[in-house]
């Protein structure tokens, strides 16, 4: 799925969820372009889109948290203002992601599957990123490194500028509050 992006501005889930039904909600198997670009623009899939989204796929809302639920790309909270995303498929594995997830854990301060209390990152699995001839691999928000070991890792996340506290994750939490 498109790189997970942080921009400038926290966009509107109402009209966002609306673009998206209006894109995908006619074409043969559009639930789950429907879902991605949602988060794509998101972050995040708002519970409160999910109703809408299965009213107008004419789907149950069981079935839509079924789809939602077992696409691991898919998220139901918002991401922190960084996403780290590292590779745990065969040729990664291989290389060393073992060691390299448990390096993050420790430099980041969290668990896999996570997003650290201070909202500055997330922390996430992914499952081959096309990128095997430069095992192991992770991208941080969308943007991919290969070779990645502990020593490279701490450069990546060293050379990141620093994000402003206020950041999407915090507006998206605000609208969840309103219904979609
Ligand atoms: S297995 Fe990690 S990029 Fe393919």
């Amino acid at each position: 799925m498109p790189a997970h992006s942080h921009p400038a501005t926290s966009p509107d889930p109402v009209a966002t969820v609306g673009r998206a039904i209006t894109a995908h909600a006619h074409e043969p198997g559009g639930l789950l372009p429907l879902l991605h670009a949602i988060q794509d623009e998101l972050g995040w899939l708002p519970p409160e889109a999910l109703p809408r989204v299965a009213d107008v796929m004419n789907l149950s809302r069981a079935e839509v948290h079924g789809v939602v639920s077992f696409y691991h790309d898919f998220r139901l909270k918002p991401p922190g203002r960084r996403v780290v995303r590292i590779c745990r498929a065969e040729s990664c594995q291989a290389m060393g992601s073992d060691a390299l997830v448990e390096h993050a854990r420790q430099r980041l301060g969290m668990e896999m599957h996570s997003t650290r209390p201070d909202g500055g990152f997330t922390l996430e699995p992914v499952y081959c990123l096309g990128n095997c001839a430069l095992s192991p691999s992770m991208t941080v928000d969308g943007t991919l490194h290969g070779r990645v070991d502990p020593a490279r890792f701490d450069e990546v996340i060293d050379e990141m500028s620093p994000l402003p506290e206020a950041s999407r994750t915090l507006a998206c939490t605000a609208e969840a509050e309103k219904p979609l």
